[in-house]
């Protein structure tokens, strides 16, 4: 039962112009080839939620490639082509330039075929051209993801809605279309999640049931390792992940993804500190995002064995990279943890902070801060993230050669050395920074061996 409703002024107030522009150049187009076009997906639902949504996605009743390579051509853009699925992707650079006259970002429009014989339906269906979009819908994953809102000219801004999605949206609720959602695709149990704790919805009564089934049945067993932690990536990359990994738990879907898998007082403690960490460092608007994810997993597996810290990353079928850098990050915090131990503020600690610190990957020292209880170092840490890192010295090995000094190991050896002193306070001017390195140079001519070591 389809409740006639155009939300074309809701488009027109919400999409940035641009947005606007290609829907309405798509509804054209394909008009013109004689196809019905519908956005669909989350896309329309973030309209209807009125959150910003940048990904759309299109579903052509047509061919679908034959459309996406057209409209890549009026938008001076690329497509890769799935024949197989026979969907499309058009990668494009919108005209204009962004802040500082730099091109803007690369946009994605995903462009799939409704197409009935893809469903295993009898195939001499008298509606096929109506049932196409209807059907491309129904096997979509909930309610609130199982709007389409047409596009071509006349009918531009017609909601299509089978399902009830606006009576779930107004009533805040996460509902599957039928009862084998989750055996269809078991993922769907941590999307239930991750949507229910982003929009602050509920997951309904009978889905809840049917989560508590699915679990029951091992459905998550079934699920690949890549599926898996590409999921649980999505979850971790959330605003507030920790609400739903602790929805996670309240399911014991943590326990049927890994065994080990708890949010005891301590791991929510700790995740909560990460939540905290990670808000902050995104107020410094640095250059390089650190992986969330990674952060949201060393928390999970901060009390784990080596074993069952390897035991998750084969679980996840962790690509090899990825395995490496978890396993070696998780060994690199707990030795600087107990480096840390006994650290107090004192002269030289700013710079032996710093060196301590220098070989961990940016995800590798939010954790620290996170997990130490010491506010006097993690305001060190703070320093060192915002500060210190940026440091540089302002003299270079063709000074040490400027002062007769042979290039080799000694050099960078002399220039940490130097970098200490100036991250400790003393070298703040260049021209003491050649001073500090002259008088090393010559310790080092004099023959003090241990004019270094310490350094
Ligand atoms: N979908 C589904 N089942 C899945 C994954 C996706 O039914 N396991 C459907 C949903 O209709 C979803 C659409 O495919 O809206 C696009 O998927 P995705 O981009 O993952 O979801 P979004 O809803 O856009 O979510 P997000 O806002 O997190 O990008």
């Amino acid at each position: 039962r389809t409740r006639e409703r155009s939300i074309r002024s809701l488009m027109r107030e919400r999409l940035p112009q641009d947005r606007l522009e290609i829907l309405e150049e798509a509804g054209r187009l394909a008009e013109s080839m004689s196809y019905q076009i519908y956005a669909v997906g989350g896309f329309v639902r973030d309209i209807l939620l009125r959150r910003e949504n940048l990904d759309v996605d299109l579903v052509v009743e047509g061919d679908g490639i034959a459309f996406a390579r057209a409209l890549a051509r009026k938008l001076g853009g690329r497509v890769r082509a799935h024949k197989k699925f026979r969907t499309a992707v058009i990668v494009y650079t919108p005209p204009g330039e962004g802040e500082n006259g730099k091109p803007l970002e690369e946009q994605k429009v995903d462009v799939a075929t409704a197409r009935l014989e893809y469903y295993e339906y009898p195939a001499a269906l008298p509606t096929v051209e109506l049932s196409s979009i209807k059907m491309d819908l129904f096997r979509r994953d909930f309610t609130v993801n199982a709007l389409a809102v047409q596009l071509n000219p006349n009918d531009f801004g017609r909601l299509v809605d089978f399902f009830g999605a606006q009576r779930d949206i107004k009533e805040r609720v996460i509902r599957v279309l039928h009862s084998l959602s989750f055996v269809e695709d078991p993922t769907r149990i941590l999307r239930a999640i991750r949507f229910e704790q982003r929009f602050h919805f509920r997951i309904g009564k009978q889905t809840t049931r049917l989560i508590k089934n699915a679990i029951q049945l091992k459905l998550i067993d079934r699920l690949s390792g890549a599926r898996l932690f590409n999921e649980l990536k999505l979850m971790l990359r959330e605003k507030d992940f920790l609400l739903d990994l602790l929805r996670m738990e309240e399911f014991d879907v943590l326990k049927a993804i890994y065994p080990a898998f708890a949010i005891t007082q301590r791991e929510e403690t700790l995740l909560r500190e990460i939540e905290k960490v990670l808000n902050w460092y995104a107020l410094l608007y640095e250059p390089t995002a650190p992986r969330q994810w990674l952060l949201g997993l060393m928390g999970l597996t901060e009390r784990f064995s080596d074993e069952d810290a390897r035991g998750v990353a084969t679980r996840l079928a962790m690509p090899p990279k990825d395995r490496r850098e978890f396993l070696y990050l998780r060994k690199q915090c707990m030795a600087v943890l107990e480096q840390l131990n006994t650290w107090k503020y004192e002269d030289g600690s700013r710079s032996g902070l710093y060196f301590i610190l220098e070989p961990l990957a940016l995800e590798g020292i939010l954790f620290i801060m996170a997990r130490t209880r010491d506010e006097d170092l993690r305001k060190h840490i703070s320093l060192h993230l915002t500060k210190l890192t940026h440091e540089e010295l302002e003299i270079t090995g063709e000074d040490l050669i400027a002062m007769g000094l042979e290039p080799g190991p000694h050099f960078s050896q002399i220039l940490r050395a130097v970098l200490a002193a100036k991250l400790d306070g003393h070298a703040p001017t260049l021209l003491a920074e050649l001073g500090y390195a002259e008088r090393l140079v010559r310790q080092m001519r004099r023959g003090e061996a241990g004019a270094l070591r310490n350094k």
